[in-house]
């Protein structure tokens, strides 16, 4: 069966960079802390506009590369923990602004694994033969939940946003050739936002209580990540008879250096066939995996006939992995 593939990819980083060095002194850290701890050296703001606008600005650039107009496009899916509202979708928004007008679409909330999640659910429209063209966008402005009276969270994230097209794939053993996606509801209390939806609407207490910001228990995640990423990393290259060899490139979610490392370790891959922006961009949720694989698509160090193996773990918990064969 043919399967789909991704045809073109865009990166939307806004401007505004933020070193390490800003945090400093009123969050008492340091920037060797965070650059050991995380692999972290500045992030992007996003000053004005939602997610939406970090949507539009990757797909207009993934649009232009494929050359095709927004029109052509037929399912726009947003993964994203940011909205710009709870409604309408921000896919809603992005399909406006885009001028998508002949595109329904609708936003998934997967956390840092949403980009994957998205995937899986976009391959399906194109192998049912029910689209041809499809974008999956990853886009998170995460200043517009971070506290930055919190050194905990405030130095790890950044806002960006990423897209990619899917198409049917032109060649039998090109394209996303597998994919595995799992889901833990019990890490609801190591990593979540308390306020703000159903349960505990907004007042006046849960904005004194703080509890509009991503709340982390650092350790506890970490501990799980290492392992989920790893073991769904191992479990999709076994599942395709992959060595590490055989992986030209890894493309982790980017939260924590020290995380992507286990991972590529276990997987026995060379960390030059780790794809890396963390120390650029901190961790943009959503974002990170579709962003590398655009820059390093871009420099021209990601090629056609590459093995590319995408993993991420993030609140939910939820965590996958997916094999491309990567075909332009
Ligand atoms: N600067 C200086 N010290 C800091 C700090 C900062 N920015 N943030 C925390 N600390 C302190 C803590 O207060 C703690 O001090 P204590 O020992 O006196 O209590 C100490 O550093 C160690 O904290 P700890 O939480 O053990 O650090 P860590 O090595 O686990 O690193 C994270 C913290 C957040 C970087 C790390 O836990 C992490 O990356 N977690 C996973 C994040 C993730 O993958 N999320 C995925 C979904 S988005």
């Amino acid at each position: 069966m043919k399967t789909a593939a991704i045809t073109a990819v865009g990166h939307y980083a806004p401007d505004k960079v933020v070193p390490n060095s800003t945090y400093t002194a009123y969050l008492q850290t340091t920037d060797e802390w965070i650059v050991s701890r995380t692999g972290i050296r500045e992030r992007r703001f996003l000053e004005e506009g939602g997610t939406s606008d970090l949507a539009v600005g990757a797909a207009r650039r993934a649009l232009a590369m494929r050359g095709i107009g927004a029109e052509e496009v037929e399912l726009i899916i947003v993964a994203t923990v940011t909205p710009d509202m709870f409604f309408p979708s921000t896919a809603a928004l992005v399909q406006h602004k885009l001028g998508a007008k002949n595109a329904w679409g609708f936003d998934l909330s997967g956390a840092c694994s949403g980009f994957l999640y998205a995937l899986a659910t976009g391959v399906q429209f194109i192998q049912s033969g029910t689209y041809k063209k499809v974008l999956i966008i990853g886009a998170d402005k995460m200043t517009s939940i971070v506290d930055f009276e919190d050194r905990n969270t405030a130095i790890l994230f950044g806002d960006g946003g990423a897209a990619v097209l899917l198409e049917p794939s032109e060649e039998e053993g090109y394209g996303i050739i597998d994919w595995v996606n799992y889901l833990d509801g019990s890490g609801e209390e190591a990593l979540h936002m308390k306020a703000g939806g159903s349960r505990n609407p907004a007042t006046h207490e849960t904005v004194d209580k703080r509890w509009h910001y991503i709340h982390q228990d650092g350790k506890a995640v970490f501990k799980v990540a290492v392992v989920g990423m790893a073991d769904v990393s191992e479990e999709i290259m076994k599942r395709n008879n992959l060595t590490g060899a055989d992986v030209a490139w890894l493309v982790p979610h980017q939260a924590n250096m020290r995380i992507i490392r286990a991972t590529a370790d276990r997987m026995g891959v060379d960390m030059s066939k780790v794809m890396i922006n963390i120390d650029r961009y901190g961790n943009t949720t959503a974002a990170t995996i579709p962003s590398c694989l655009a820059e390093y698509y871009a420099d021209g160090r990601l090629k056609r006939g590459d093995n590319v193996v995408l993993a991420a773990f993030g609140a939910g918990y939820t965590w996958g992995a997916t094999y491309i064969k990567w075909s332009i």
